[in-house]
């Protein structure tokens, strides 16, 4: 399939901008991952997006994370994969809380800390957005990915306060520097960045991508082609509209 014909398939679960979701797909499309881990399935559209653009060879699959309130939304992930030829290709998990234990669950069955053989290629990070879950999750992932593969962490400039979802108690318990501070833009600074394990992160709008090194040096070209359709005009408008919370 192609972007256009799939986007309607899922343009009522998208939660991302079409905007992103066309790059998300030229970057899966263009670098073939065939172990695809996300953080934060709600609808499914991405995890869709992804298979699709992974094409339809043996081997390759999506394994998305979430809770399992998410079954409560409209259209719910299972409907949303059954309009689509994906579905073996999907393997949907849901916490009773959170993936941080499903992460552990994966560690347990891929070898723990330290495997030889990660399997991950490509990691779309789009769940808690905290410091406390993301922080560890980040941890759990690098097990997890491979050398040479990617992680693409979406809302660098998400803040509790700033989100209509967050319960006005939570405010109060967090105090105002948690509330005000962006976390996954926390996670890039102090955990990410000095991490020897990684390359440059790449900050495009509220997205930032970076790539696990591999000893053969890392390159900023897959995103550079999975942009190159696009302009700066699209990233701020992007940016804008989850700023002004839509
Ligand atoms: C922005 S949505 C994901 C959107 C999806 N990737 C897409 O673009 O179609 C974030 C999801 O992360 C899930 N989430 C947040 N924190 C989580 C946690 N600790 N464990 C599991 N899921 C979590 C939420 O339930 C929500 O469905």
């Amino acid at each position: 399939m192609t972007f256009e014909s799939v986007l309607p398939l899922i343009e009522d679960a998208l939660l991302t901008s079409k905007e992103q979701a066309r790059v998300l797909y030229a970057f899966v499309q263009e670098q073939q991952p065939q172990e695809i881990l996300e953080l934060g399935t709600a609808s499914g559209a991405t995890a869709v997006l992804m298979a699709d653009a992974q094409g339809n060879g043996c081997n390759r699959r999506v394994t998305t994370l979430d809770r399992k309130h998410c079954l409560a939304r409209k259209p719910n992930v299972h409907e949303v994969i059954a309009r689509t030829p994906f579905g073996d290709q999907i393997d949907v998990r849901l916490a009773h809380r959170s993936y941080l234990w499903e992460l552990g669950q994966l560690l347990k069955e891929h070898g723990s800390s330290g495997s030889p053989n990660p399997p991950y290629d490509f990691v779309f990070m789009d769940g808690a957005h905290t410091w406390d879950i993301d922080g560890f999750a980040f941890y759990l992932v690098d097990q997890l990915l491979r050398p040479g593969g990617w992680i693409l962490f979406d809302d660098v400039h998400w803040t509790l306060a700033g989100s209509p979802s967050t319960p006005p108690g939570l405010l109060t318990e967090v105090g105002p520097e948690e509330a005000s501070t962006a976390q996954v833009k926390q996670i890039l600074h102090l955990l990410v960045k000095p991490h020897p394990s990684y390359g440059p992160v790449e900050e495009r709008g509220n997205w930032a991508w970076v790539q696990k090194l591999d000893g053969e040096g890392t390159s900023s070209a897959p995103i550079e082609t999975a942009y190159k359709q696009r302009g700066v005009k699209d990233d701020l408008v992007a940016l804008l509209k989850k700023l002004i919370g839509r």
